[in-house]
Formats: structure tokens, sequence, C-alpha cells
């Protein structure tokens, strides 16, 4: 798919003032750092449409980007950032269930796990919460430039038989990195296939 253009739109604080039309949307989550905001910018080739920062924590609202003027990526902060305190903690995760549990339009999440780490409990629990409670996502490994081919493709297969310990069929994954635009067309490919069906 060609990105022909790609606007920023709304940045909201609840899941009740996203825009209210039906466009579909695809939303990116994951623990912050994680390249949620990188990986917006380099699946829409602009530099500085998400804002990125080397300290987590940079993204704290929902965003809305319009793409094509037809579709929405959805940027949201990430969780598991251990310099918040506990009440914001559980505000913020109720916010990000909200998103998820209330968002009609949305097509599909991508959780994203840094490729270079072993499976984490945060990251599993998250995915396990989005199985149960049917919301459909992808997984999208980051940061791919960071480890060689071979220790790519052992991270993956050891992330994948953790998944399958707990459930029969994997979820669709994707190697990314947004410093070499590795995985761009698979990811794009893939919301363009969604989006038709
Ligand atoms: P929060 O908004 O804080 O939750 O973070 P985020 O998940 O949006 O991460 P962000 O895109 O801001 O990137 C965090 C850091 O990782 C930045 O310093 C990026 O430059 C770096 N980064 C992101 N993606 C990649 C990648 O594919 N490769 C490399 N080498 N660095 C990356
Ligand atoms: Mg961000």
């Amino acid at each position: 798919m060609k990105i022909k253009s790609a606007e920023f739109v709304v940045s909201n604080s609840e899941v009740a003032k996203c825009p209210k039309n039906a466009l579909p949307e695809y939303a990116f989550i994951g623990r912050s750092n994680v390249g949620k905001s990188s990986l917006i910018n380099m699946l829409t080739d602009r530099k500085s449409l998400a804002k990125t920062s080397g300290r987590p924590g940079k993204t704290q609202l929902i965003n809305h980007f319009l793409i094509n003027e037809n579709w929405y990526l959805v940027d949201l902060p990430g969780y598991g950032y251990a310099r918040v305190s506990k009440s914001s903690k559980k505000k913020f995760q109720k916010f990000i269930t909200d998103y998820f549990e209330k968002r009609q339009q949305l097509v599909s999440a991508f959780v994203l796990v840094d490729i270079r780490h072993k499976p984490q409990p945060i990251d599993l629990e998250f995915m396990k919460y989005m199985g149960e409670s049917e919301i459909p996502f992808g997984i999208i490994f980051t940061k791919a430039d960071k480890l060689k081919p071979k220790a790519i493709e052992r991270h993956v297969d050891e992330y994948c038989q953790e998944l399958l310990k707990f459930w029969e069929e994997l979820p669709p994954y994707f190697v990314t990195s947004a410093s070499n635009y590795t995985g761009k067309d698979d990811v794009l490919n893939f919301i363009e296939k969604t989006n038709e069906e």
C-alpha cells in the first residue's frame, strides 16, 4: 500500500472523545520506549509525525493519525513505565482497557515487543488479556537493526515457543526496524488486507 497522505488529527485522554466517524483504525501498544511512535513514522515515511523520545513515557494520550483520508493509525502511551505512581498506573490501565474494549472502529491492534529481550511477563499478560477479550492483534518485534539475522531468528522462535505454551495458534507477527525500514511492507500489506475484509 502506498501512503499518499498522513496527518495528525487529534489527541485525547478518553476514548469517548476519539473521532466519531466509522473509519477503520489500527492501534500500537506496548511497553514505554519499545518504539510505537517511531514505527508510525517509519510506516508513513514521515520523520516526526508521531513524537518520539529516548526517554520512556513520551506518548501520554490517544493520538489519531488519518492515513490516505480513509483510515487511522493510533499511537498510544506505553505500559510498564516504572517511574509513574501507582494511582496513575491504575488510571492509565483503565484508559487503555477502555480504548480496546469500547473502540468499535478498531480493526486490529499491534502489540510491540523489543526483539532483543526474552518474553517479559508484562507483555505476555497484556497479550493474554487481548486474547481473552477477543481483541484482534498482531505482534510487532521492534529494533531488529540491533540484532544479526541469526539472533533475530532465534529470538522470534523463542517468543513463539513461549506463546504456544498457552495458545494453540500464533497471532500474526512481524519483524521490524524503524531505523532501516525492515518489515514496512509486511505491516502495511497486513493493514491493507484486513482493511478490505
Ligand atoms: P513511549 O511513547 O514513551 O511509550 O515510547 P514509544 O514506544 O513510542 O517509543 P519511541 O518511538 O519514542 O522510541 C523510543 C526510543 O527507541 C527512541 O530513542 C527511538 O529512537 C528508539 N527506537 C525506536 N524504534 C527503533 C528501531 O527500530 N531501531 C532503533 N535502533 N531504535 C529505535
Ligand atoms: Mg510514543
